[in-house]
C-alpha cells in the first residue's frame, strides 16, 4: 500500500518534510502547481546551505508565502500541531522524513480523517550504534556514565536526566548533534559532512557510538 498518494483533488494541501525527506515532495508540490490548488511546505532542516531543493523551491510561485524553512540553525521548529490546528477544513497533510518526525506528525493527527493523512518515513542508511561497552563522561559535571548494549548514547543521557536536545532520532536532522572533547566516536549518521567525522569534535548521540573505550562530551 502506497502511504504517501497525492490527493489531487483536495483544495488544500500541506506538506511537512525533514531533510531528505523534501525529495518526493518536490514533484508533489508541482503536480498542484499545474493543478492550480493550494498548497503549503514546512521543511526543516539544519541550516539554508544544506537544505536539498532550496533553490528550486525558491522558484516556486509566491515561494515567500508558501514555502516556510525552519532551520536548526536559526532555532526555528516545525510546530505541526499549530500549524495542522490552523488549515482549513478538509486540507490534506503530507509527512516525509525521518521516524520521529513522522511519529510526532501521526500523534498530531490523530483527530483528522485517515484519508487526509499521508506520511512517509524514510530510515537513516546506517544502523544505530548500540553494541555498547563504552563509557560517556560529561565533562561540565565529570559524570562517567557507561552505555550498555542495546542502548544508543542518546537513550542513556536521557535515562539519566541529561538535558539533551533530539527529533528524528535517526542520524538525519542534526539535532542531536553534541561536541566531543576526547575520544573517537563510531559515526552512523547521514548528517555531519565526512570532514566533520573526521575531525571528531562533534558526533550525534542518537545514532553513534564510540571506538574508544571513552567519549568525553561537550556536556
Ligand atoms: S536526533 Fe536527529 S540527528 Fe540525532
Amino acid at each position: 500500500m502506497n502511504d504517501f498518494p497525492l490527493c489531487e483533488s483536495a483544495a488544500n494541501s500541506v506538506f511537512f518534510c525533514g531533510g531528505i525527506g523534501i525529495t518526493p515532495v518536490v514533484p508533489m508540490i508541482r503536480r498542484l502547481e499545474r493543478l492550480g490548488a493550494h498548497w503549503r511546505l514546512h521543511f526543516a532542516a539544519r541550516h539554508r546551505a544544506r537544505a536539498a531543493y532550496a533553490e528550486e523551491l525558491a522558484l516556486l510561485p509566491e515561494a515567500d508565502a508558501r514555502v516556510t524553512m525552519h532551520l536548526e540553525n536559526e532555532g526555528t521548529r516545525v510546530d505541526l500541531r499549530r500549524i495542522i490546528a490552523q488549515s482549513p477544513a478538509g486540507t490534506h497533510f503530507y509527512c516525509c522524513g525521518p521516524r520521529g518526525m513522522v511519529d510526532g506528525f501521526i500523534e498530531a493527527c490523530s483527530s483528522l480523517p485517515p484519508e487526509q493523512v499521508h506520511f512517509e518515513r524514510f530510515a537513516a542508511a546506517s544502523e544505530s550504534a548500540t553494541e555498547g561497552g563504552f563509557e560517556v563522561v560529561l565533562k561540565r559535571c565529570g559524570r562517567r556514565i557507561p552505555v550498555p548494549t542495546g542502548k544508543t548514547i542518546l537513550d542513556v543521557l536521557l535515562d539519566e536526566g541529561v538535558n539533551v536536545q533530539y527529533a528524528c532520532s535517526a542520524g538525519v536532522c542534526g539535532t542531536c548533534r553534541t561536541g566531543v572533547v576526547d575520544g573517537v566516536p563510531d559515526h552512523r549518521d547521514d548528517f555531519l559532512t565526512d570532514e566533520e567525522k573526521a575531525s571528531n569534535s562533534a558526533i550525534m548521540v542518537c545514532c553513534s557510538g564510540s571506538s574508544s573505550p571513552t567519549l568525553v562530551l561537550d556536556l
